[in-house]
C-alpha cells in the first residue's frame, strides 16, 4: 500500500495499549487520591489560544488550519491554555481551588527522533485559585508520588523560580519581549548561544554576568546561599527566591526531599510567571525531560480575573519508554484468566455457552473459534499466560459439570457448571 502513517506518528498494538492503559491508571489513581477531577477538552481550539502567549517556540510548531467556514483553527500542541479557557468559559465562578486533570494527545510540528513526535500524549493537572507555593509543593509531590507508583526511582526534579531571573532583567530595564528571547535560549541550555545574544542585545556587562552565574547553579539547597549573594541588589529577585526557599520546606513537610535546585530552567512556554519545574529521566538520553510544569498567569492574560494557578504535565509516551527501561516497573496484567475448550468440534456450541456465563461474570475468557484441536487450543492457552483451561467434554455434560484444568500445576478438577463462575473467581482471587 502506498499510504504510509503520517510522519512522527505511531500505531500502538495490544501490548503496548495493555501497558499505556496500566500506566494510565496508575496515574489517575495518584491523581484522583491528590483530589484531582478529570476534564476533557476539544482537539482543537481557536489558532488564537496557542498564539496569544505560549512562546515562539511552540507557535512555530502549531498545526494549523482553516475550517470551511474560513475559521483559523490549531490542533492544540498542549493543554494548559485550553484549561484556562475553559476554566473562563465555565468555572469562574467555581469554589477555589479547582482541581483538574486530563489525558489527551496533542500535536507539535517537531523533528520526529527517539521520543519526540508530532502526536504524542500528555497527562497532566491544573490547579486553579490555590495558593503559593502551597500549591505548587503539593503539584511537585504528587508529580514524584507518581512516578513511584509507576515503580520509577532513576528521576530527577528540578526546580527553579522564574522571577529570580526575570527580576535581574526588570532591574536592568530589559523590556519584556526581549526578556522573553533570553528565557527563550536559556531554555535550550546553549550557553555560548547566550552569551552571544545578550552581547548582540546590548545586555550591560554585569547583568550578563549575574544572569550567567545563576543559569550555571544547579544543586541542592545549600546553592541558594550562593544565589542569595548574586542577586542580593534585585528586590524582586530576592523575593522570588524567598519563595522559592519556602516551596522547599513545604515539599520537606510533605515528606519530599529528593529535589535538585536549579535555577537555570526557564522553560519553553511564555506564560510561566514564578516558581517552575522539570523532571528528568536519566535512562531516556537526550528526550529526558517527561514533565515539565509550574505556575502561570493564562487566566489574566485570557480576560479572566487574577487568579493564582499552576500545573504540569507528564509527557506520557516518554514515561511509557522508561518504565518500560526500568526493572522494577510492575509486571502487566494478562488479557484472558481462562480458555473455553470444547474437547470436539461438536462441542463448540456449549463451550461458547460456557464462556459466555463465565465474561458476564467478569472473568477474562477467550473461547475457540477456529475450530482447533484440543492440543492446540491448550498451546495456545499457555502462550496467552491464561490460568484455567475448561473443557467441555460430552461425558461431563452429562452430569452438567465441565473439567477445569490449572495450567500451572496440571490438576483437573469436576466443576458444576452452575457453581463454575463462583468457584474460577475464587480459584482467581487465591492465585
Ligand atoms: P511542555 O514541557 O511543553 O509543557 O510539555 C510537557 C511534556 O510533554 C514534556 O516534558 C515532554 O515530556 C512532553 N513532550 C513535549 N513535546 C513532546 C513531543 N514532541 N513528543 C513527545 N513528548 C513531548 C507543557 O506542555 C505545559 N502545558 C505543562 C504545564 C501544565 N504547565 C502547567 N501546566
Amino acid at each position: 500500500m502506498d499510504i504510509q502513517r503520517p510522519r512522527g506518528t505511531r500505531d500502538f498494538l495490544f501490548e503496548e495499549m495493555k501497558e499505556r492503559k496500566e500506566i494510565e491508571t496508575t496515574l489517575r489513581r495518584v491523581f484522583e487520591t491528590y483530589g484531582y477531577g478529570e476534564i476533557k477538552t476539544p482537539l482543537f481550539e481557536d489558532l488564537a489560544l496557542f498564539t496569544k502567549k505560549s512562546g515562539e517556540g511552540i507557535v512555530e510548531q502549531i498545526y494549523n488550519f482553516q475550517d470551511k467556514g474560513g475559521r483559523d483553527l490549531a490542533l492544540r500542541p498542549e493543554l494548559t491554555a485550553p484549561v484556562a479557557r475553559l476554566y473562563i468559559n465555565e468555572l469562574q465562578k467555581s469554589p477555589k481551588p479547582l482541581k483538574m486533570y486530563y489525558f489527551g494527545s496533542c500535536f507539535r510540528y517537531e523533528r520526529p527522533q527517539k521520543g519526540r513526535w508530532r502526536q504524542f500524549w500528555q497527562m497532566g493537572c491544573e490547579l486553579i485559585g490555590g495558593k503559593s507555593p502551597e500549591s505548587e509543593a503539593e503539584i511537585i509531590t504528587m508529580a514524584a508520588h507518581s512516578l513511584e507508583e509507576l515503580g520509577l526511582t532513576d528521576f530527577e526534579i528540578h526546580i527553579g523560580n522564574l522571577g529570580i531571573i526575570r527580576g535581574i532583567l526588570d532591574q536592568a530595564d530589559v523590556e519584556k519581549g526581549v526578556q522573553d528571547i533570553i528565557m527563550a535560549i536559556i531554555d535550550k541550555g546553549e550557553i555560548d548561544e547566550l552569551l552571544k545574544t545578550l552581547n548582540e542585545l546590548k545586555i550591560d556587562p554585569k547583568t550578563s554576568e549575574i544572569l550567567l552565574t545563576l543559569v550555571g547553579l544547579v544543586g541542592h539547597r545549600e546553592i541558594i546561599k550562593e544565589a542569595s549573594e548574586v542577586i542580593k541588589d534585585s528586590p524582586e529577585s530576592v523575593e522570588a527566591l524567598e519563595e522559592l526557599e519556602e516551596l522547599l520546606d513545604i515539599l520537606e513537610a510533605f515528606g519530599f526531599s529528593n529535589y535538585t535546585v536549579n535555577l537555570g530552567i526557564a522553560r519553553g512556554l511564555d506564560y510561566y510567571s514564578g516558581i517552575v519545574f522539570e523532571i528528568y529521566a536519566r535512562s531516556l538520553g537526550a528526550q529526558k525531560q517527561i514533565s515539565g510544569g509550574g505556575t502561570y498567569n493564562l487566566i489574566e492574560i485570557f480576560g479572566g480575573e487574577k487568579v493564582e494557578s499552576t500545573g504540569f504535565a507528564f509527557g506520557f509516551d516518554r514515561l511509557v519508554e522508561c518504565v518500560r527501561l526500568c526493572e522494577g516497573a510492575k509486571s502487566l496484567p494478562k488479557t484472558v484468566d481462562v480458555y473455553v475448550a470444547p474437547i470436539s468440534k461438536e462441542l463448540k456450541l456449549k463451550a461458547f455457552e460456557v464462556a459466555q456465563i463465565l465474561r458476564k461474570n467478569s472473568i477474562k475468557t477467550e473461547v475457540d473459534l477456529m475450530g482447533r484441536k484440543l492440543k492446540k487450543i491448550l498451546s495456545l492457552a499457555n502462550n496467552l499466560q491464561a490460568d484455567y483451561v475448561i473443557l467441555v467434554g460430552e461425558r461431563d455434560l452429562e452430569e452438567g459439570k465441565v473439567t477445569v484444568k490449572d495450567m500451572e500445576s496440571g490438576k483437573q478438577e469436576l466443576v458444576e457448571i452452575e457453581s463454575l463462575a463462583q468457584e474460577i473467581k475464587e480459584l482467581l482471587k487465591a492465585d
